[in-house]
């Protein structure tokens, strides 16, 4: 056996998408090696995740990936105590090689397993330390911002050491912010994933000289919608015409206004359903998770919004906003503490699931 920090170790094993993630999370928290793999350039020339690329991929990569991880975190499967792997949503296909990995070595080794949904992993990741420290502790109450490119969710978490309830308070109704980002970045002619690229872009604009109309609801109401505020910015890209220049870097001034005007709108529109929902009931913590809570502005507004209203905020560290397993995990080690767990011979992969 090498030497653990603190017991128990967990291994946790994420596939919902394209990136092959693999990760070890000692019984304080602490994350002791976080590996993720990204299989961006396989599918690039199709334009988007091929899911029957995905899977394949998955299986190639799993085994340097799990390794890496070992040796990263010095440990090796025999120390292993408590297993997790995502169990969906996301592509099937994708998530059996994972959860199939993940189920085998815990019933091999008669180990606790925890089939993670996806999200859940997300939602407590900001309180993961960024530089190997223990995870900060859990407060019993706070309300989850999650930013991807499937979910624009805000959820209201209540917890303690026995329980803990997840209620979901607003979902998007069509396309999420992150999905919003990649869209109007491919009729840009960026290769996916656009979002980064759109937000960069945006630095580089003046909102003001592109508005476009943050999405209403209607009064007492708390959902998102992003496709109408997409097709607004896809039809501005028209009337400006698309990029002359393949390189970003050479793009006209009118072409980085839209991409700051439509960030603007987008950003906008999440502080306008949390100051809703503070409005209604007042947030004492918020945590923001998910890939799409690495776009710079939606920080720094929060970020400003939150101080204004005297909100407590916890952005999740930069290298665990995009998936990864120390998240999964890490939702994995608070069920653990609950006492929950669940039996591997029976954990099905789904690609739709309730929180
Ligand atoms: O959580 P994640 O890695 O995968 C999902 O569960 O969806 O999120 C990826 C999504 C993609 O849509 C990506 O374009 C978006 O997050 N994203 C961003 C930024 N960074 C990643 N969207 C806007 N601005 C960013 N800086
Ligand atoms: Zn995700």
């Amino acid at each position: 056996m090498t030497a653990v920090t603190g017991s128990p170790l967990v291994l946790g094993i994420e596939t919902s998408c394209d990136d092959t993630a693999c990760a070890f999370v000692d019984g304080s928290g602490r994350v002791l090696a976080s590996v993720v793999s990204s299989q961006l350039a396989v599918h690039l020339p199709y334009g988007g995740v091929v899911p029957e690329i995905a899977a394949r991929e998955h299986l190639r990569n799993w085994t340097p990936v799990f390794a890496a991880a070992c040796t990263k975190a010095g440990v090796a499967i025999e120390d292993v105590e408590v297993v997790a792997a995502t169990r969906g949503p996301g592509l099937v296909g994708a998530l059996l090689v994972g959860l199939s990995l993940g189920r085998a070595v815990a019933w091999s080794r008669g180990l606790p397993f925890h089939g993670v949904h996806h999200l859940e992993g997300h939602l407590y990741s900001p309180f993961l330390g960024a530089h190997g420290e223990p995870a900060e502790a859990v407060p019993d109450a706070f309300v989850g911002l999650v930013v991807s490119g499937g979910h624009t969710s805000l959820f209201a978490v209540e917890r303690s050491e026995e329980a803990a309830r997840v209620e979901t308070l607003a979902e998007t109704r069509d396309d999420a912010f992150g999905e919003a980002f990649d869209k109007l970045g491919k009729k840009l002619g960026l290769p996916y994933p656009q979002g980064p690229q759109v937000d960069a872009l945006a630095e580089r604009g003046d909102a003001a000289a592109c508005p476009l109309p943050v999405a209403a609801a209607p009064k007492g109401e708390l959902f998102f919608s992003y496709s109408g505020l997409k097709s607004q910015a896809i039809l501005e890209l028209a009337k400006r015409g698309g990029p002359s220049e393949q390189d970003p870097a050479q793009w006209a001034q009118p072409l980085l206004d839209l991409c700051a005007g439509f960030r603007a709108a987008a950003v906008a529109q999440v502080i306008d359903r949390v100051a809703r929902l503070h409005r209604r009931q007042p947030i004492a913590l918020l945590a923001v998770s998910g890939g799409a809570a690495a776009n710079r502005l939606l920080r720094r507004q929060l970020e400003a919004w939150c101080a204004a209203e005297q909100v407590a905020l916890r952005l999740v560290p930069l290298v665990y906003s995009g998936d990864n397993a120390a998240m999964i995990a890490y939702a994995a080690l608070l069920r653990q503490r609950r006492g929950e767990s669940d039996d591997p011979r029976w954990v099905e992969a789904a690609s739709r699931i309730a929180m």
